[in-house]
């Protein structure tokens, strides 16, 4: 089976190696000529400049072709200017619809067209903008806002490229889905494939992911195999599957993931009046993510939505760093697959797919790549949970990251920050409660010996739960205590 695009598509595939422009993906969504991934482009775009300053984004079809007789419904807004989109979205947010509802549609205009009756969405995206004041001054940067991707349906930001992809696996008239993940993925595919009658099939690394989204792929109703590998073994085995059998992938070498994800970059920009930070920092793992950001930005640039790029930087564990290691040791002309591991288990990645596509944004956005100790991951991810907010440890790469970015001076104290914080904090409660009863790193080679510093840093901030007999004078000695400490 093949994934044919939309007769009248305004959107196009293309082999981000060779070039080739296919008509239709194989169920490995790679170039048939040269096996490498496929992304959209829209030759439809058409961006001329008119005397009156007006631009054209015409959605496809012959120049002057009046919008309903193009391809896409009425509720697709053609041949308009950047001023224009911006309020068209801005109004949707008042509306009943649920195609405008969701943080993705909404943005519609610059995603591939699905015909709506195919669509599944749970109201995804539609994610806080917070800032963070404690982490603020933890880093000296003033300016310092997290967009919580964690606040999701499925408390993660695999949502947003969810309900695009398994929208078009429903147009495509797929039975089954499928995917290999650390978790969030599987969570997100398992509660979009039920809501499109869809059924699911997850590929997990056995005890490497956490209970939280093990559970939610069994609630969701997915077929659940916990194969004894890792992240990387379960991608080769999915991936000679779906030369074998009729299932759909929805991993995010699928290109509409990628432009599903893309949004959560559009509604930040929104957020912030168009106004663009000077730098947006997101965690890598499989790399998808901060190719859908960078995609978004360079983008909406074209559209003239923004007028100049953030920098795009992207953080990886130090247990899992082959994207770091490609960029610092191989100037990306290369990436050595690594056997990965750290307990920001979402990332234990070590042969990312997408790294062509992230090297790609990182280097047209001038971003910079770090690396975090595991230490430091804890730390960073405590201190976002002391700001009232909280998130899961993969997220809290960013914050660490951001800290290394200042010392290097990337980062300076004036400058806009935002960190995307990409799960939420009750993705992996075992991790947090670990943290906090100070026996996280028992027996955890990865982890190292953290420095004088991070030790202090690491009492200070963590508040293990207090056993107390039932009675009045015991807790009031405890409220006491920690009034003298505070
Ligand atoms: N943060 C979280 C919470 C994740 O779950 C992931 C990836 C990432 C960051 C990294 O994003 O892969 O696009 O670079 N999780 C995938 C999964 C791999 O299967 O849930 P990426």
């Amino acid at each position: 089976m093949s994934i044919t695009q939309n007769r009248e598509a305004t959107a196009k595939l293309r082999c981000i190696s060779c070039g080739a422009t296919p008509e239709s993906a194989g169920q490995d969504f790679r170039c048939t000529a040269c096996g490498d991934l496929l992304e959209f482009f829209f030759p439809g775009w058409n961006l001329d400049t008119p005397a009156s300053g007006q631009h054209s984004l015409r959605a496809g079809g012959a120049p002057g072709v009046p919008a309903r007789l193009d391809g896409r419904d009425a509720r697709y807004s053609t041949n308009t200017d950047p001023a224009a989109l911006k309020s068209l979205w801005l109004n949707r947010r008042t509306s009943r619809d649920a195609l405008d509802q969701s943080g993705v549609w909404r943005f519609r205009e610059l995603l591939p067209h699905i015909p709506e009756q195919h669509v599944i969405t749970l109201r995804e995206g539609n994610t806080p903008l917070y800032r963070l004041p404690r982490c603020a001054r933890a880093t000296g940067v003033e300016n310092l806002q997290a967009k919580h991707q964690g606040m999701n349906p499925t408390a993660s930001f695999k949502d947003t490229g969810m309900t695009f992809a398994a929208s078009s696996a429903h147009q495509a008239g797929f039975r089954w889905v499928a995917c290999a993940s650390t978790g969030n993925t599987s969570a997100s595919m398992a509660a979009y494939a039920a809501r499109g009658n869809m059924h699911s099939l997850v590929l997990i690394p056995e005890g490497k992911i956490s209970w939280g989204k093990l559970s939610q792929a069994l609630d969701y109703g997915a077929l659940t195999c916990q194969l004894r590998t890792d992240f990387d073994g379960c991608v080769r085995i999915l991936n000679d599957l779906v030369r074998q059998k009729p299932v759909y992938l929805l991993n995010s070498v699928n290109p509409y993931r990628i432009e599903g994800q893309k949004t959560s970059a559009i509604e930040l920009l929104e957020q912030l009046a168009w106004e663009p930070p000077d730098h947006i920092i997101v965690p890598g793992g499989n790399l998808g993510n901060s190719s859908a950001i960078g995609k978004a930005l360079l983008e909406m640039r074209e559209l003239k939505l923004i007028s100049r790029l953030p920098k795009l930087s992207i953080i990886q564990a130090q247990g899992a760093n082959p994207f770091y290691r490609s960029v610092r040791e191989f100037g990306g002309k290369k990436l050595e697959p690594m056997t990965a591991d750290t307990l920001a288990t979402a990332i234990q990645i070590g042969n990312p797919a997408s790294w062509k596509k992230a090297l790609r944004v990182l280097q047209a956005t001038g971003g910079e790549v770090e690396q975090v100790t595991e230490v430091e991951i804890a730390i960073a991810k405590a201190e976002i949970g002391a700001d009232g907010i909280g998130c899961e440890p993969a997220s809290a790469v960013t914050l660490a990251g951001l800290k290394k970015l200042r010392r290097s001076g990337f980062v300076k104290p004036g400058e806009a920050v935002v960190l995307i914080l990409t799960g939420h904090q009750l993705k992996d409660p075992d991790f947090t409660i670990k943290f906090h009863r100070g026996d996280l790193f028992a027996g955890v080679p990865v982890a190292g010996t953290p420095n004088e510093t991070e030790v202090a840093q690491a009492k200070y901030l963590q508040r293990a739960p207090v056993v107390l007999d039932a009675n009045l004078g015991a807790v009031i000695a405890a409220l006491d205590a920690a009034e003298r400490n505070s």
